[in-house]
């Protein structure tokens, strides 16, 4: 199946866990940078992936999916984004974070993306700009109120959860 991987990343995690999609798919593809990605006229399948920042995707995967969105309509489309808080929480009659940051995307389409989910992500703070660095630090002491003087490492990353991910694809595909 022809197959192209579109990714938005800062520091890596969504591209790593595009590999490992496509790795499980088993199917030759093309992954692109969103900053060179091309359209998506030429592929069946086409899945784009995004790092989360500040509540919601990247700009660019935005950008990308609003300039093909016609052509889009017309393929596979598999959406995931990547971040720290998959689960999400309801507060104050709003639901933050996990598929708060998706549905905005999958609402652009009027043909449903075939799969779509939140995948764990990764905070390295040593591959963090000093502006994400100083952005992390204030949103651990102010609003999670952790009083902390450094952004901690941490990985979610999990090969596993991106196969499950690439299998419902396939098992999506199969029943269509
Ligand atoms: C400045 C900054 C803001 C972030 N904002 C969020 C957020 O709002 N929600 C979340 O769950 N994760 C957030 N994250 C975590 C990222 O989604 C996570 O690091 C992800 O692995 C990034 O993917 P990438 O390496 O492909 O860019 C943030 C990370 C940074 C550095």
């Amino acid at each position: 199946m022809r197959t192209l991987l579109v990714y938005a990343s800062r520091y890596g995690s969504t591209r790593l866990i595009g590999e490992w999609i496509i790795e499980r798919l088993g199917f030759v593809a093309e992954i692109k940078d969103v900053k060179k990605a091309p359209a998506p006229s030429a592929y069946e399948l086409v899945i784009i992936g995004s790092g989360v920042y500040s509540e919601g995707v990247l700009p660019e995967i935005n950008a990308y999916i609003d300039k093909y969105l016609d052509v889009l309509e017309e393929k596979q489309v598999v959406l995931y984004a990547v971040c720290m808080d998959v689960e999400g929480v309801y507060l104050k009659g709003k639901i933050w974070g996990g598929w708060a940051y998706l549905l905005p995307v999958i609402k652009k389409f009027k043909n449903p993306p075939l799969h779509a989910g939140l995948l764990h992500g990764e905070i390295n703070p040593a591959k963090l700009s000093q502006d994400d660095y100083q952005r992390l630090l204030s949103f651990y002491n102010k609003v999670l109120r952790r009083q902390v003087d450094k952004v901690p490492y941490k990985t979610m990353l999990n090969k596993q959860e991106a196969w499950t991910f690439a299998e419902k694809i396939l098992w999506r595909l199969k029943k269509r």
